[in-house]
C-alpha cells in the first residue's frame, strides 16, 4: 500500500504512529496466548516468544513516546488490535507448532512491507523523528519473520489457507486503521 497524505484533520505522519502503536499491542497479544498454549504443549518455544514479546513491547514504547512528543493520543482501536491479537494467537496455537510459525512469518511479512512503505513516505516528508521510530523497529521484524520462515512456517501447503487468512486479517487492520 503506497501511503499519502491524509485528507482529514489528523496527518498521515501521526495515524502511521498511531496504527503502528496499536499493531504493537496486537502482536504482544499474539505472542502473548501462544505463550501460554506453549507452555502446556511447546515447552521449547516459549523462550523464543518470550524474546519476541520482549521486542514487541519496546516497539511499542517507541511509538507511543513519539505519539506523545506529538500530543497524539493511541489509537481508538487499540485495545481492540489486542484482542484480534490474542485471539489470532489462540487459533494459531490450535494448529500447532507450525499454525504458530505460520502466523508468524505472514503478521510479520504484511507488517514489513507496510513498515518500508512507511519509510518511503515519511523519507519524502522530512519527517525524520518518525522515520527512525519506524526504521528502528524494522531489524526485529525481520527477524521475527525469518524465524517463522527458518521454523517451517511457510513450507507446508495444507497451512497456505490459514497463512492467506492471517495476511488479509493483517492488512486490513492496517488500512483500517489508515483510513
Ligand atoms: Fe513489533
Ligand atoms: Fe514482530
Amino acid at each position: 500500500m503506497k501511503y499519502q497524505d491524509s485528507k482529514d484533520q489528523l496527518d498521515t505522519p501521526k495515524k502511521i504512529l498511531k496504527v503502528n502503536h496499536a499493531g504493537e499491542c496486537g502482536a504482544i497479544n499474539i505472542y502473548r496466548s501462544q505463550i501460554l498454549f506453549s507452555k502446556i504443549f511447546f515447552k521449547d518455544l516459549v523462550p523464543l516468544l518470550e524474546s519476541f514479546v520482549e521486542d514487541e513491547k519496546n516497539h511499542r514504547d517507541i511509538f507511543w513516546e513519539e505519539i506523545k512528543s506529538r500530543n497524539g493520543v493511541r489509537c481508538k482501536s487499540y485495545w481492540l488490535c489486542g484482542l484480534g491479537g490474542f485471539a489470532m494467537g489462540l487459533i494459531s496455537s490450535l494448529l500447532g507448532r507450525r499454525g504458530i510459525m505460520a502466523c508468524t512469518w505472514a503478521v510479520e511479512s504484511v507488517v514489513i512491507n507496510h513498515l518500508k512503505e512507511q519509510l518511503i513516505y515519511l523519507a519524502s516528508k522530512n519527517d525524520r523523528a518518525a522515520y527512525l521510530a519506524v526504521e528502528s523497529i524494522l531489524e526485529d521484524e525481520e527477524n521475527h519473520r525469518d524465524t517463522g520462515f527458518n521454523e517451517g512456517g511457510k513450507s507446508n501447503i495444507l497451512y497456505q489457507p490459514f497463512r492467506l487468512g492471517v495476511s488479509l486479517f493483517t492488512e486490513s487492520v492496517i488500512r483500517f486503521g489508515m483510513r
